[in-house]
Protein backbone atom coordinates (compact mmCIF):
# COMPACT_ATOMS: atom_id res chain seq x y z
CA UNK A 1 0.00 0.00 0.00
CA UNK A 2 1.61 3.68 -0.77
CA UNK A 3 2.35 4.94 2.42
CA UNK A 4 0.40 8.60 2.99
CA UNK A 5 2.50 11.73 2.97
CA UNK A 6 1.78 14.92 3.90
CA UNK A 7 1.30 16.30 0.61
CA UNK A 8 -1.81 14.02 0.80
CA UNK A 9 -4.66 16.73 0.97
CA UNK A 10 -7.22 14.38 2.55
CA UNK A 11 -4.86 13.27 4.97
CA UNK A 12 -2.73 16.30 5.98
CA UNK A 13 -6.55 18.60 5.99
CA UNK A 14 -7.59 16.71 8.76
CA UNK A 15 -3.97 16.05 11.02
CA UNK A 16 -2.59 19.35 10.45
CA UNK A 17 -3.53 23.15 12.14
CA UNK A 18 -5.48 25.60 10.39
CA UNK A 19 -2.90 27.48 7.94
CA UNK A 20 -2.76 31.44 7.49
CA UNK A 21 -0.74 33.09 4.65
CA UNK A 22 0.21 36.63 4.93
CA UNK A 23 0.95 38.39 1.71
CA UNK A 24 2.65 41.81 1.74
CA UNK A 25 2.95 43.52 -1.89
CA UNK A 26 5.42 46.07 -3.02
CA UNK A 27 7.09 48.45 -1.19
CA UNK A 28 6.00 46.72 2.33
CA UNK A 29 9.29 45.72 2.97
CA UNK A 30 9.85 49.38 3.54
CA UNK A 31 7.56 49.86 6.42
CA UNK A 32 8.73 51.65 9.42
CA UNK A 33 11.10 53.60 6.96
CA UNK A 34 8.64 54.49 4.77
CA UNK A 35 6.53 58.02 4.77
CA UNK A 36 6.03 57.41 7.95
CA UNK A 37 3.10 60.12 8.02
CA UNK A 38 0.87 57.80 6.05
CA UNK A 39 2.89 54.59 7.08
CA UNK A 40 4.12 54.58 10.47
CA UNK A 41 6.74 53.48 12.67
CA UNK A 42 6.13 49.80 12.74
CA UNK A 43 8.56 47.81 10.53
CA UNK A 44 7.12 44.45 8.69
CA UNK A 45 9.11 42.46 10.54
CA UNK A 46 7.53 43.68 13.81
CA UNK A 47 4.63 43.07 12.04
CA UNK A 48 5.30 39.82 11.60
CA UNK A 49 6.31 38.89 14.85
CA UNK A 50 3.66 40.35 16.56
CA UNK A 51 1.37 37.51 14.04
CA UNK A 52 3.48 35.34 14.46
CA UNK A 53 3.25 35.29 18.63
CA UNK A 54 -0.76 35.39 18.54
CA UNK A 55 -1.36 32.72 15.96
CA UNK A 56 0.77 30.56 18.12
CA UNK A 57 -2.16 31.57 21.29
CA UNK A 58 -4.73 30.76 18.53
CA UNK A 59 -3.35 27.46 17.41
CA UNK A 60 -2.71 28.08 14.13
CA UNK A 61 -0.07 27.86 11.34
CA UNK A 62 1.21 31.29 10.30
CA UNK A 63 3.01 32.17 6.64
CA UNK A 64 4.92 35.44 5.61
CA UNK A 65 5.70 36.75 2.08
CA UNK A 66 6.89 39.59 0.47
CA UNK A 67 7.32 40.67 -3.11
CA UNK A 68 8.10 43.65 -5.16
CA UNK A 69 7.17 41.50 -8.07
CA UNK A 70 3.64 40.51 -9.51
CA UNK A 71 4.34 37.15 -10.72
CA UNK A 72 5.79 36.30 -8.04
CA UNK A 73 2.82 36.79 -5.77
CA UNK A 74 0.65 35.07 -8.65
CA UNK A 75 3.03 32.14 -8.08
CA UNK A 76 2.72 32.27 -4.23
CA UNK A 77 -0.51 31.78 -4.26
CA UNK A 78 -1.02 29.52 -7.15
CA UNK A 79 1.17 27.38 -4.90
CA UNK A 80 0.20 27.66 -1.36
CA UNK A 81 -1.94 25.26 0.67
CA UNK A 82 -3.21 27.50 3.10
CA UNK A 83 -6.51 27.69 4.35
CA UNK A 84 -7.17 31.48 4.08
CA UNK A 85 -5.09 34.56 2.91
CA UNK A 86 -4.33 37.85 4.81
CA UNK A 87 -3.20 39.91 1.43
CA UNK A 88 -2.00 43.63 1.51
CA UNK A 89 -1.42 43.84 -2.42
CA UNK A 90 0.22 47.47 -1.99
CA UNK A 91 0.26 49.04 -5.32
CA UNK A 92 -1.11 46.24 -6.92
CA UNK A 93 -4.52 47.09 -4.90
CA UNK A 94 -5.32 49.09 -7.95
CA UNK A 95 -3.77 47.87 -10.83
CA UNK A 96 -3.11 43.75 -10.79
CA UNK A 97 -6.29 41.71 -12.52
CA UNK A 98 -2.96 39.00 -12.67
CA UNK A 99 -3.54 38.66 -8.47
CA UNK A 100 -7.30 38.71 -8.70
CA UNK A 101 -7.34 36.22 -10.99
CA UNK A 102 -5.24 34.27 -9.24
CA UNK A 103 -6.88 34.51 -5.48
CA UNK A 104 -10.38 33.50 -7.63
CA UNK A 105 -8.87 30.58 -9.03
CA UNK A 106 -7.41 28.96 -6.02
CA UNK A 107 -11.05 29.95 -3.90
CA UNK A 108 -9.09 30.57 -0.69
CA UNK A 109 -11.11 33.04 1.18
CA UNK A 110 -8.49 36.14 1.83
CA UNK A 111 -9.30 39.35 3.52
CA UNK A 112 -7.65 42.88 2.12
CA UNK A 113 -5.38 44.94 4.44
CA UNK A 114 -4.47 48.29 3.97
CA UNK A 115 -2.55 50.48 6.67
CA UNK A 116 -3.26 53.68 5.64
CA UNK A 117 -7.14 54.29 4.42
CA UNK A 118 -7.31 54.17 0.90
CA UNK A 119 -10.92 55.99 0.79
CA UNK A 120 -9.05 59.00 3.02
CA UNK A 121 -6.34 59.15 0.35
CA UNK A 122 -5.83 60.00 -3.92
CA UNK A 123 -8.51 58.93 -5.96
CA UNK A 124 -7.00 56.30 -7.94
CA UNK A 125 -6.34 54.68 -4.42
CA UNK A 126 -10.63 54.24 -3.99
CA UNK A 127 -10.51 51.63 -6.99
CA UNK A 128 -9.39 48.08 -5.90
CA UNK A 129 -9.19 45.15 -7.76
CA UNK A 130 -9.65 42.77 -4.79
CA UNK A 131 -12.65 44.20 -2.47
CA UNK A 132 -15.43 42.40 -4.34
CA UNK A 133 -13.85 39.42 -4.09
CA UNK A 134 -12.72 39.36 -0.17
CA UNK A 135 -14.24 38.03 2.28
CA UNK A 136 -13.95 41.82 4.23
CA UNK A 137 -11.48 44.87 3.61
CA UNK A 138 -9.40 46.24 6.88
CA UNK A 139 -8.19 49.88 5.34
CA UNK A 140 -6.81 52.09 7.99
CA UNK A 141 -5.81 51.05 11.36
CA UNK A 142 -2.38 50.87 10.86
CA UNK A 143 0.02 48.09 11.53
CA UNK A 144 -3.13 46.97 13.66
CA UNK A 145 -4.98 45.89 10.12
CA UNK A 146 -3.49 43.06 10.13
CA UNK A 147 -4.16 42.16 13.40
CA UNK A 148 -7.96 42.22 13.03
CA UNK A 149 -7.33 40.02 9.90
CA UNK A 150 -5.65 37.71 11.91
CA UNK A 151 -8.54 37.90 14.69
CA UNK A 152 -11.44 37.16 12.31
CA UNK A 153 -9.74 34.55 9.97
CA UNK A 154 -9.22 32.67 13.35
CA UNK A 155 -12.60 33.05 14.31
CA UNK A 156 -14.18 31.34 11.10
CA UNK A 157 -11.06 28.56 11.00
CA UNK A 158 -11.20 26.94 14.05
C1 LIG B 1 -1.38 50.36 1.03
C2 LIG B 1 -2.15 51.43 0.25
C3 LIG B 1 -1.76 51.44 -1.21
O1 LIG B 1 -2.49 52.42 -1.91
C4 LIG B 1 -0.29 51.73 -1.36
O2 LIG B 1 0.10 51.65 -2.72
C5 LIG B 1 0.57 50.88 -0.52
C6 LIG B 1 0.13 50.50 0.83
C7 LIG B 1 -1.64 50.42 2.54
O3 LIG B 1 -1.32 49.45 3.21
O4 LIG B 1 -2.11 51.43 3.05
O5 LIG B 1 1.71 50.54 -0.88
O6 LIG B 1 -1.79 49.10 0.56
Amino acid sequence: MRKRNKQDSTFSRKQRKRRILVINGPNLNLLGRREQKIYGKVSIEKINTQLKKESVRKGVDIEFYQSNYEGKIVDKIQGTDADFIIINPAAFTHTSVAIRDALTARKIPFIEVHISNIYSREPFRKESFFSDKAVGVISGFREFSYMYALDFATKILI
